[in-house]
């Protein structure tokens, strides 16, 4: 597993790094090195992540002069790549932005988990405290792309100096490195049974964020866990959170039995007589 600290800043020059060791953990601290990867302004130490280790191979390797790759040239694919990503996950310009916005109006929240998150970076464009999680090499180099990271969160209004991005680049269904109990939000979206697996880093109290595809709001439903407080209808390009008429929601169109061994088998999501885009739970146990 790799742990990338994409943007770990404060005021001071140097950050407590200890806590997010894990085994297996493949980053390694360093100083930035002097090329276009460390922002103005950041710390002096910093993490340097898996894909910046990549990187620096690459310009290391023997030849890479020959080939006519400056570190600038390099420097500048990765920028590319990391805005290419995230200009395709946000096709429909600003939206996700637009949902995570609704959700902090009706959800206090400061620290958000985001297992299978890819490179869906719109929560810090609104909460400080953002960790993502998953799989995919792509959004590893996406998170480990510091600069990149640090223009989308100036274009969307979010400082980069007031939040910290941090990237786990693993399984979720593994033990991540992170306290139980310590995240105001989870949040799951189109990404399996996240909440399965990663109840257990929520604050009593704290919230869920889910949709119902894959299955896992369904899984939410009957998790005595959980209790629904509130849905995220989408009109047109809004996103609005309701918390009235909630028995109304999560109401089979079918009559059928929701067991965990069900949405284990389908994996697929539940048909319900009203389709809000979200829902939100409240952990109560
Ligand atoms: C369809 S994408 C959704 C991405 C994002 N949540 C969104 O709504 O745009 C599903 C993502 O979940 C990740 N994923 C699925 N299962 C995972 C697991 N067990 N651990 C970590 N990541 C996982 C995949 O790698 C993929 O990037």
């Amino acid at each position: 597993m790799t742990v990338t600290l994409g943007l770990l800043r404060s005021q001071a020059s140097t950050v407590t790094l200890g806590p997010l060791r894990s085994p297996g953990f493949d980053s390694h601290i360093g100083t930035a090195p002097q090329s276009g990867l460390r922002p103005s302004g950041s710390p002096a130490r910093w993490l340097v992540s898996s894909v910046d280790t990549a990187t620096l191979a690459l310009l290391r390797s023997p030849g890479s002069e020959k080939r006519g790759r400056s570190s600038g040239s390099i420097f500048k694919r990765v920028l590319e790549r990391t805005r290419k990503l995230w200009s395709k996950q946000d096709q429909h310009t600003g939206d996700r932005h637009r949902l995570f916005r609704a959700v902090a109006e009706a959800v206090p929240a400061t620290t958000v988990l985001y297992p299978g998150s890819f490179v869906d970076i719109a929560p810090s464009f609104v909460w400080p405290a953002v960790t993502y999680v998953d799989v995919d090499k792509r959004a590893n180099q996406f998170f480990g792309d510091i600069e990149g990271v640090d223009e989308l969160l100036v274009a969307n209004e979010a400082d980069p100096l007031q939040h910290t991005v941090r990237f786990i680049h693993g399984d979720y269904d593994d033990e991540l490195d992170l306290p139980a109990g310590s995240f105001d939000l989870l949040v799951s979206l189109y990404a399996g049974l996240v909440s399965e697996h990663c109840t257990r880093y929520l604050k009593v109290g704290g919230h869920l964020l889910v949709n119902s595809s894959h299955g896992d709001a369904a899984l939410a439903s009957i998790d005595p866990r959980f209790e629904l407080s509130g849905v995220v209808i989408n009109g047109g390009a809004h996103y609005r959170a309701r918390t009235d008429e909630l028995d109304t929601y999560l109401v089979p169109k079918r009559d059928i039995d929701i067991t965990v061994d069900l949405l284990h088998e389908t994996g697929r999501g539940v048909a319900y007589t009203k389709s809000p885009f979200a829902y939100i739970f409240q952990r109560v146990a």
